[in-house]
C-alpha cells in the first residue's frame, strides 16, 4: 500500500519519533511505501511529496520539530481544498493518509475521510486538549520544560521577594499550567476550566506575604479568564484566526497584582520555548507506540480512526467523535492544584 504522512498544526516535541515509527513498521513488517507531505494539509493541497525511508530517519528520535514541517492550513475552510487534497492523492496513487496534529489538523482529517479517503490520526499538542485521548505528543515535553522554568523562577521569586507571574501555553485546557505549577509548587494555578477572582487573589496574595512568606509564583494559563461579575475586566486578545493572544492575560495580570497588593511583581511569558528542543523519553514511547499503532490500524483495513492513550493501553477512537470536543483538566486534578496552595 502507498501510504502518505503529514504534520499539522504547531509543531512540538515528538512528532519525528512518530513518523520514524509510521515508516520503519510501515516499511519493515507490511511492505507499505511511505511519502510525506511537506507543511501538513497545505503540501496535500500543492502536491509537495517527498518519500520517506527508513535508512534516511537515522537520528531522528531525539529531535525536535517535524521533518516534513507544518502549518495550520485546513484544505475544508478554503475554496476547492478538498478537491486538491483528492486530486492529489490520485496523482499520487496514495491510498491512505496517517495524519498527525492537534484538533484543527483531526478535524480537517475527519472532513477529509467523509469524502471517502482512508485516514488514521495521531493525536499531538502540548495543550493535551485533543479528545478522546489521556495524552496527546508533545504534553510531557512541555511540563517538562515549564517545571523547570517555574523551578528556576522560583529561586529569584525568594531572594526579591516577589510576586513572580509565569505564563504558559494552553488555549482552552488549563493542562500544563495545572501540571506544572502542582510540580513546580505554585501557590495559584489560573486555568481556563475556572474562571478567577482578582480579590480572592489579592487577599491570598496579601495574607500569605504577612502571614509566612514573602514571594509567590502564580502560574496562569494564556486562555485564563476572570469569572463574570468579578472586579477584573479583561477582553481577550484575539489574532487573526480568532487564536488567543500570549501574553496578554499575564501582562495584565502582573499589573493587577503590583497595583492591589503593591508588591514588587514580575511576568515571565514561556511561549515557543515550551514547545522547542528533544523530546522526553515519555514523549518518543508514546509517539512510537501512536506510530506503530496508526500503521498496523491501517494495514488491519481500519480506518477513520485515531490512536488514542487510554490508561496503559493504546486504543482506537472515530476520528469524527472527536471534532468540535475539547478535553478540559479533570475537577480532580484542578482540585490538587488549588489545594496545595
Ligand atoms: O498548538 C497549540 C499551541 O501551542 C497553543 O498552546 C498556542 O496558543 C499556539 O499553539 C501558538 O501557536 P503559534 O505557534 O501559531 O503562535
Amino acid at each position: 500500500m502507498r501510504v502518505g504522512v503529514l504534520t499539522g498544526g504547531g509543531d512540538v516535541p515528538g512528532l519525528n519519533a512518530a513518523i520514524r515509527a509510521v515508516v520503519k513498521r510501515g516499511e519493515g513488517a507490511h511492505g507499505h511505501s511511505i511519502v510525506g507531505f511537506r507543511n501538513g494539509w497545505k503540501g496535500v493541497v500543492e502536491g509537495d511529496v517527498r518519500p520517506l525511508v527508513r535508512d534516511e530517519l537515522r537520528n531522528v528520535l531525539a529531535t525536535g520539530g517535524t521533518l516534513l514541517g507544518t502549518s495550520r492550513f485546513h484544505p475544508h475552510r478554503n475554496p476547492g481544498g478538498v478537491e486538491a487534497v483528492l486530486a492529489t492523492l490520485e496523482q499520487e496513487r496514495i491510498e491512505a493518509l496517517i495524519c498527525i496534529g492537534g484538533d484543527g489538523t483531526l478535524g480537517a482529517a475527519s472532513e477529509i475521510a467523509a469524502a471517502g479517503v482512508r485516514v488514521i490520526g495521531i493525536p499531538k499538542t502540548i495543550d493535551n486538549d485533543v479528545w478522546g485521548t489521556d495524552r496527546s505528543i508533545g504534553f510531557d515535553t512541555a511540563v517538562t520544560i515549564a517545571t523547570e522554568a517555574i523551578d528556576r523562577i522560583h529561586t529569584t521569586a525568594e531572594s526579591h521577594n516577589r510576586v513572580m507571574i509565569v505564563e504558559v501555553m494552553g488555549r482552552h485546557a488549563g493542562w500544563i499550567a495545572v501540571t506544572s505549577g502542582i510540580a513546580g509548587g505554585a501557590e495559584i494555578v489560573l486555568a481556563p476550566e475556572e474562571p478567577f477572582d482578582i480579590e480572592r487573589i489579592e487577599k491570598f496574595l496579601v495574607h500569605r506575604h504577612r502571614a509566612h512568606a514573602s514571594f509567590s509564583i502564580v502560574v496562569v494559563a494564556e486562555g485564563a479568564v476572570p469569572a463574570d461579575g468579578t472586579a477584573m475586566s479583561y477582553q481577550t486578545e484575539v489574532g487573526q484566526f480568532g487564536e488567543i493572544v500570549a501574553g496578554a492575560i499575564g501582562e495584565r495580570l502582573k499589573s493587577e497584582i503590583a497595583q492591589r497588593t503593591g508588591f514588587d511583581t514580575r511576568v515571565t511569558v514561556l511561549g515557543h520555548v515550551q514547545r522547542g528542543g528533544i523530546p522526553t523519553a515519555s514523549d518518543r514511547i508514546l509517539a512510537s507506540r501512536f506510530g506503530v499503532a496508526a500503521i498496523d490500524a491501517l494495514s488491519e483495513g481500519r480506518s477513520d480512526v485515531m490512536t488514542a492513550l487510554r490508561g496503559d493501553r493504546i486504543e482506537l477512537v472515530d476520528i469524527a467523535d472527536i471534532a468540535g470536543k475539547v478535553q478540559y483538566v479533570p475537577e480532580d486534578l484542578l482540585r490538587v492544584a488549588r489545594e496545595l496552595a
